[in-house]
């Protein structure tokens, strides 16, 4: 039982990181950084800084992931993915697999090119399609974050 506990609090702490930053990056940076008068600076600063956040969010993102699917090995409850109650499962496995997409497979072999190519040639426009891609990502892992706690507290709506 302490290893399924300490499975919980691994998980927590990075979900609290990884969306923590995620927040971060929505809510204060791309708006700072669309402020910013000169389109070379924009470029870098923004570059510097998610750059240094996706690290940390590659390692957060991996502990979620183990420690989520270790509890469910746990709790013998991969028939939870075939209970639409369950909802929540799903939305975390959703959010994890879009994450891990983006964080290892898009943004290191497209996004970045796609970032530099029109980055350079329309940054407000560029800006505007990633911080609506920002919050899309931001409030769908949200609504995963109130649902995973009701749920596993045993509130469920039907
Ligand atoms: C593959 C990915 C994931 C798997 C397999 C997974 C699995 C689990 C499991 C089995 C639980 C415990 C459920 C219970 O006690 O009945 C849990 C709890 C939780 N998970 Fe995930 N999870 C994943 C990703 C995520 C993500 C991406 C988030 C946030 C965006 C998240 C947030 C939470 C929260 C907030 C709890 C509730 C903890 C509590 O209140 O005690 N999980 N997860």
């Amino acid at each position: 039982m302490e290893h399924f506990t300490l499975a919980r609090v691994i998980h927590i702490v990075a979900v609290v990181l990884w969306i923590g930053g995620v927040s971060m990056v929505t809510t204060v940076i791309i708006p700072a950084v669309k402020k910013m008068k000169s389109k070379e600076d924009q470029l870098k600063t923004f570059e510097q800084i998610e750059g240094r956040f996706a690290l940390q969010a590659k390692i957060t993102t991996v502990l979620t992931g183990l420690s989520g699917f270790y509890m469910l090995y746990v709790l013998d409850a991969w028939d939870r993915y075939l209970d639409y109650r369950y909802w929540w499962i799903h939305a975390m496995t959703l959010v994890w697999i879009l994450f891990t997409l983006v964080l290892f497979i898009l943004e290191p072999f497209v996004l970045y090119k796609l970032f530099r190519k029109y980055g350079e040639k329309d940054p407000a426009k560029t800006f505007r399609i990633m911080h609506r891609a920002h919050w899309i990502l931001l409030l769908l892992s949200l609504i995963t974050t109130a649902g995973a706690v009701a749920g596993s507290h045993g509130w469920f709506w039907v």
